[in-house]
């Protein structure tokens, strides 16, 4: 039997009617999401659940995240999240406080048994700060929770990537904190996979047996600008969200399909 969930990350929801560095519709952009993966949900086996990996806001502001609300709750999944650094625990959580895997104190950890593999979330919001840190609960959690699943694959998510992406003016506010995680999810029996966000942009690594996966946002892309120096900018690149899927089969495991959100023309048989 085939699980999975869909990785929705950085919606970066502000107050009705405004736009992100005044360009940035993304309300609109999140709606799009949602309204893709409602259509496309029907072709897609498995699917448990989305989890959204930081920036739900932009300002994390109890406005910001009942405007997200709204326009979730016509998901036609479950959902769970973990905060980014443009989130705010205290507001995060009471718009949450109703939701069975939002801890009453403290940072936004949980894990989610999807029995072919778990997922790992974790909290790397240093409120104050760009930039991402595991704190000590949170690498205590990961500890704890990877001993306990034994062999089962573990997929570890947070907003911000270990992995360098090349892009200088994002690299200098991922993890920085991250090398202990990456070491001790190497030393994990099972397969491992990190998922994260934070990027703005598709990218893909490896950190030595741990693959390292970001995932492109709903709303606007950063910039590709390897240059060392360059400021961060933003562009209108179509959106996307991530379908993950175990597939049990030789050759597979976990599979990862980057989806634009949107209608295009088609489908079409391939023989007209
Ligand atoms: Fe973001
Ligand atoms: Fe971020």
């Amino acid at each position: 039997m085939i699980h999975g969930f869909i990785q929705i990350t950085d919606t970066h929801i502000v107050a009705p009617g405004t736009l992100v560095s005044g360009h940035s519709d993304t309300a609109q952009a999140l709606r799009r999401a949602v309204e893709t993966i409602n259509a496309k949900l029907p072709l897609w086996e498995g699917i448990d659940c989305a989890i959204v990996t930081g920036d739900l806001t932009d300002h994390g502001t109890p406005e910001e995240y009942a405007h997200f609300l709204s326009i979730m709750d016509d998901l036609a999944l479950p959902w769970i999240a973990i905060p980014g650094n443009h989130d705010q625990r205290a507001p995060m959580r009471a718009a949450l406080s109703d939701a069975p895997w939002m801890p009453s104190t403290g940072p936004v950890h949980w894990v989610r048994d999807f029995g072919a593999f778990s997922v790992i979330g974790l909290d790397t919001l240093l409120e104050g700060a760009h930039h991402g840190m595991l704190c000590e609960e949170g690498m205590d959690f990961l500890d704890t929770t990877l001993t306990a699943i034994g062999d089962q694959p573990a997929i570890v998510a947070t907003h911000h990537p270990f992995m360098h992406a090349g892009l200088p003016a994002m690299d200098a506010d991922n993890l920085r904190n991250g090398a202990a995680m990456i070491a001790r999810l190497g030393a994990h029996r099972g397969p491992v996979r990190m998922l994260s966000g934070h990027v703005h942009r598709a990218v893909t690594g490896q950190i030595g047996r741990v693959t390292c996966q970001i995932a492109p946002a709903t709303c606007h892309a950063v910039l590709t600008d390897h240059r060392t120096g360059s400021a961060p900018q933003l562009v209108l690149e179509p959106g996307a969200v991530t379908v993950h899927r175990w597939l049990d089969q030789p050759g597979a495991g976990l599979v990862s399909e980057v989806i634009p959100t949107g209608l295009f023309p088609g489908p079409w048989p391939f023989e007209a």
